[in-house]
This record gives C-alpha cells, structure tokens and sequence, in this order.
C-alpha cells in the first residue's frame, strides 16, 4: 500500500516536473520571438508633456521598468508603498489570494502624488494571481484620474491575466491609453527591453 502511494507520488512529481520544464521553454521562446523585434537601436521622440511614473513594484522588475520610463520622458516617480511590509514566503502567496478574494487591499503609506498637474500618467505594477498586484488596487481605489491621460504597464513571469481589464475596471474617469507588459526576461535581453519601451513611448 504505501509502496503504491509512494510510487503515485513519484509519477505525480515526475509529470508535474515534466510540464514546468516544457511550461519555462515555450514562454524563454515566446521571449525570443517578442523581443527579436527590438534588437535595432529606436530613437526616442515621443511628446508627453510633464509626465508622472505611479508604480508599485516588490521584487525592483516593475521599478526598472519605471525608471527607464522615467529617464526617458524626464518624468517624476512615485513609489506605492504598502503601510504593512510584505515579506516573500509561501505563505505571502496564499496572503494575496485572500486578498483579493475578499477584496481587501492593503492600506498604503504616506501621501498620494497630486496628479492635476502631470499630462500624462503611467502606472504599472507586477501581476499576481493573473491580475494587478494588491497594492495597485489599493491606489486606483483612492484615486481619480479626472480625464487625465493614463498609460497602463505590467510586469510578469509569463502571464498578464486580467491586468488591463482590471485595471480599466478601477482606473475611475481615466482616459486609458496604450497598455504595455513585460515579461521577466534575463539581462541578455535588456537592451531589446529598453527599445521595447522607446517604440512603445514613441506610439502614444
Ligand atoms: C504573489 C505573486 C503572484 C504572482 N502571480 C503571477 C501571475 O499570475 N502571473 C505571472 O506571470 N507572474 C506572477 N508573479 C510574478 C510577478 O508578476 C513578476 O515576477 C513581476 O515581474 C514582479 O514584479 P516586481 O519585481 O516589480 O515585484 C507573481 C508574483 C507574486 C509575488
């Protein structure tokens, strides 16, 4: 009997290995295939006007992502910061679910950024559990864009979700322009990220 259970679970560990390992090949392909596209040198030439950068981000994928936005359009970034300091753990992952289960989002630190005077605003965050990051949650609900121009961005593994139709569904009053997502990539692959950015900034 307990042969048999053992046996199970080896299969079961095998298969699921087996899976995840094909799972991790095709998203590195659909990496490569994507970011092919942005291996030649873009020059920068968007017009935001005066631009803000609103980004929560855990793990700094979100963060870089801002700063070269933020570099790029000379504009000002925000940090969200949860008032509660979430630390990575197994148990961290089954804390987010709960909350977004029960829609109860984390209260966030310290003052909001007055976004009157900005044309244009980009707020972005990591994907978790297949939609926007708590904390984002937290921030669209306190906040109204009033008509302001407001550009989406994620990060991720490999899968968005329901990133942008969450975020449309929040973003209160905003005019939504352009969504752009990144998926975690190695740093081979940064200077193609960078162009990615460019291409999708020179677009707006
Ligand atoms: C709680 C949690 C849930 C996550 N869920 C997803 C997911 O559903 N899909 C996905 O592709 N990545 C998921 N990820 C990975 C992150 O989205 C990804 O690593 C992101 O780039 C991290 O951004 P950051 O470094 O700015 O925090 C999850 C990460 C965490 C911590």
């Amino acid at each position: 009997m307990f042969k048999n259970i053992l046996i199970a679970v080896v299969i079961i560990a095998i298969i699921g290995g087996v899976c995840g390992l094909v799972h991790l090949i095709r998203v590195a392909q659909r990496n490569k295939k994507e970011l092919a596209a942005f291996n030649n040198e873009v020059a920068y030439s968007a017009n935001l006007g005066k631009v803000l950068i609103v980004y929560y981000s855990f793990t700094g994928k979100t963060e870089d992502i801002a700063k070269q936005i933020a570099a790029l359009t000379k504009g000002d970034l925000y940090r969200l910061n949860t008032q509660e300091e979430f630390k990575s753990s197994p148990a961290f992952y089954a804390k987010v679910k709960k909350q977004l289960s029960e829609k109860n989002y984390p209260p966030l630190a310290g003052e909001m950024p007055d976004i009157s005077v900005y044309d244009t605003v980009f707020v972005g965050a990591p994907v978790w559990w297949y939609t926007m990051a708590t904390p984002l949650f937290t921030y669209l609900g306190q906040t109204d864009f009033k008509g302001k121009k407001v550009v989406p961005f994620s990060t991720q593994g490999s899968n968005e979700g329901k990133f942008l139709e969450d975020f449309t569904a929040n973003a209160k009053n905003a005019q939504i322009a352009k969504y752009e997502k990144f998926n975690n990539v190695s740093k081979d692959y940064a200077k193609a990220v960078h162009n990615k950015i460019i291409a999708w900034l020179n677009g707006l």
